[in-house]
């Protein structure tokens, strides 16, 4: 089969970016050692697969965290804030209940960039002492806290500064209504400790509430439940009862309208865009009920979206009870809309059962891949899902390939000590691990399959999981001692070896199939406006697009854009794979439709491959920095460290 990727869609290239990491292995406390050692993988007695280096106790430890929750845990998060916009600050202050350990005095906490006024115990009057460690790179500074036997509550007054990584701060040009200024957090993955002082680990997980005041004219959410009314009085209120991690605690303040979807969920939006958006994601309780059908009930409460100003670096962002969500969503025709059901999947796999560590980041994301898919089939059929699957193998074949076939960051168990977390946000944890569970699902079928996985969320629920927990599980229970079944799985290849397995499944998809007889026919001469298109969807349209020879000329590239309108789509994943054709190709005409997707929105997924591509040759890189400079101001710090990247832009010129 011919798949030139004519679309590089991975989800970030390996960077460079290195860390001094604290001492903490050496200063692990025994008991911890002890628990982490508990977690360690069952040693393989079936001696069918591969031996492969199974993680020892120490690589459970999360490295991206200064917190040391077996001395002193957080447990419950109170936030007093009060929103600056004009000083770009958020202030007041976070009292933390916690859990102590005999004999513990001091609580450790994460920070990075934050201002430390002062911190009380309890109701004491005088403060307690406190320090900050030194700064390191993405990890910050502990803040180690003195604290009494019987201390319950810390209470930290503190101030974020400007330029804190997890917010962005939005001018009213950058909004769709243009009157009001926007505020967004994004935590994940060790971002939250840019705007609360808290344990930033996905092992470690909190209740929280929060009070926060906002100018009046602007609403308030959060990643909790919400008050649907305007406060006029800009102050509103916020209680999350089910425990978190701190990756997932999430403010947004904008001019923000709310639209009912049905009985449990709806979407907030600014007023101009609210609209669409309600009848893009009008099959969100139609997406909460094929979940619960298979994997039982959705714990949240509420599952409302928000829509964010285009210039939010992702697709989307699982936000408990509030998911983020790009605009470049909103196709018009909910033909984007398996985002909706991925970031809804994370409220089984992520939001319910957590990864204990970046390390174990497949955990979250590969399993939601698969939920998704079963989301969309349950809705629109096997060809449907086949297809979705199909464009994925595509990526996860094109990230192996930019990775290297051998790359220790194929491992599906990653190895992030050192490292920004990010740098496992390839296709690798989405797409390999999709395939391993697909995998799992075809050896022992879809019925087992799934009692397994119901039996998984509510065996986890509200727990953080280790990969070698997982395994574990999955051997006692799934694999329960069958050996030929273990040996067929081949376990340890999938998770601790590189590369795609042989065991791969075989995904078939008569539609692509027709897709690609048509590219022939093209190719060989048939005119582009007697192919056989009229109903295909978004996903064959991007077939069609992948499937294209990478070269084409400059009479090709017309005829195609004349036939299909590429160059003014609406739908930004179509545009997107166009763009990379235009680059490519060096066309043109189309440059105008490149600079302004470039210029109209920051989410990275899009921008990264197509400055790459610009990067690539002498007059792509110059026009690239010619658009950054105009780009980058409105852009997230997420986005901007990617870019920045990849066109060796100096930040501080
Ligand atoms: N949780 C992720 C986004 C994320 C991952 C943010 C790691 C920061 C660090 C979210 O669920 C996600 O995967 N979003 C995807 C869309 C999805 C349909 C694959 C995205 O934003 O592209
Ligand atoms: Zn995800």
């Amino acid at each position: 089969m011919r798949f030139p990727r004519t679309s590089v869609n991975h989800r970030l290239s390996a960077q460079a970016t290195t860390l001094l990491l604290p001492a903490l292995r050496a200063t692990l406390p025994a008991a911890l050692l002890l628990i982490l050692a508990c977690g360690a993988p069952a040693s393989d007695d079936t001696a069918t697969t591969a031996a492969v280096p199974a993680p020892t106790g120490d690589n459970m430890l999360d490295v991206h965290s200064y917190a040391k929750p077996d001395e002193a845990v957080v447990r419950h998060l109170d936030l007093d804030l009060a929103v600056d916009f004009e000083a770009r600050k958020i202030s007041g202050r976070a009292s933390l209940t916690i859990d102590t350990s005999a004999g513990a005095t001091q609580l450790h906490l994460d920070s990075r960039g934050l201002d430390i006024a002062a911190v009380f115990l309890d109701d004491a009057s005088e403060p307690t002492t406190f320090a900050l460690g030194e700064d390191v790179p993405l990890l910050g500074s502990e803040l180690t806290i003195e604290i009494e036997p019987t201390t319950q509550v810390v209470h930290v007054d503190y101030a974020t500064q400007p330029q804190a990584a997890a917010v962005q701060w939005l001018d009213p040009a950058q909004t769709a209504g243009g009157q009001h200024p926007f505020l967004f957090t994004q935590g994940q993955a060790i971002l939250t400790r840019t705007w609360v002082p808290c344990q930033d680990s996905p092992g470690v997980r909190v209740t929280y509430s929060a009070k926060v005041q906002v100018p009046p004219a602007l609403v308030a959410v959060m990643s909790a439940e919400n008050q649907i009314e305007r406060a006029p009085d800009g102050i509103y209120t916020f209680d999350m009862p089910q425990a978190v991690p701190p990756y997932l605690l999430a403010l947004a303040v904008g001019d923000l309208e709310f639209r009912s979807l049905g009985p449990r969920s709806g979407v907030f939006a600014e007023p101009s865009v609210v609209e669409k958006a309600a009848y893009e994601f009008g099959e969100t309780e139609e997406m909460m009920a094929a979940v619960e059908r298979l994997y039982g009930p959705y714990r949240w409460g509420r599952y409302d979206i928000l829509v964010l100003p285009p210039s939010f670096p992702f697709g989307g962002m699982e936000n408990p009870r509030l998911t983020f969500a790009t605009p470049t969503i909103l196709a018009g025709d909910r033909s984007l809309v398996a985002l909706i059901a991925h970031e809804l999947a994370h409220s089984w796999s992520g939001n319910l059962v957590t990864n204990a560590t970046w390390n174990d980041f497949w955990l979250n994301e590969g399993f939601t891949v698969y939920l998704e898919r079963r989301i969309m089939e349950e809705l629109n059929g096997p060809e449907y899902a086949a297809m979705l699957t199909l464009l994925g193998l595509q990526d996860l074949q094109g990230q192996i390939e930019d990775l290297g076939a051998t790359s220790r960051d194929t491992h599906l168990y990653l190895d992030l000590a050192g490292r920004d977390p990010d740098e496992g946000m390839t296709d690798i944890a989405y797409e390999k691990g999709y395939f391993f569970l697909r995998m799992l699902e075809e050896a022992v079928g879809r019925e087992r399959w799934d009692s397994f996985l119901k039996a998984y969320f509510d065996r986890n629920a509200f727990q953080s999981l280790t990969t070698a927990g997982f395994i574990e599980q999955l051997r006692a229970d799934l694999l329960a001692g069958d050996a030929d079944l273990t040996a067929t799985v081949r376990l340890d290849d999938w998770i601790y070896g590189a590369g795609l397995p042989s065991n791969v499944p075989a995904i078939e998809s008569p539609a692509f199939v027709k897709v690609e007889a048509q590219v022939d026919s093209w190719a060989g001469g048939a005119a582009a406006d007697s192919l056989a298109a009229d109903e295909w969807t978004t996903h064959e349209w991007l077939h069609f697009l992948r499937s294209l020879p990478a070269e084409l000329d400059k009479t090709q590239m017309q005829e195609l854009d004349t036939a299909f309108e590429f160059s003014g789509s609406g739908n930004s994943e179509v545009l997107h794979a166009w763009l990379h054709h235009v680059i490519a190709n060096g066309y043109e005409p189309a440059y105008p439709a490149l600079e302004a997707f470039l210029t109209g929105m920051g989410r990275r997924k899009f921008l990264q491959p197509l400055y790459e591509r610009l990067a690539k040759t002498e007059e792509g890189l110059a026009m690239a920095r010619r658009i950054y400079t105009v780009a980058r101001p409105s852009y997230h710090s997420i986005s901007t460290t990617t870019i920045d990247e990849i066109l060796n832009w100096d930040a501080a010129s």
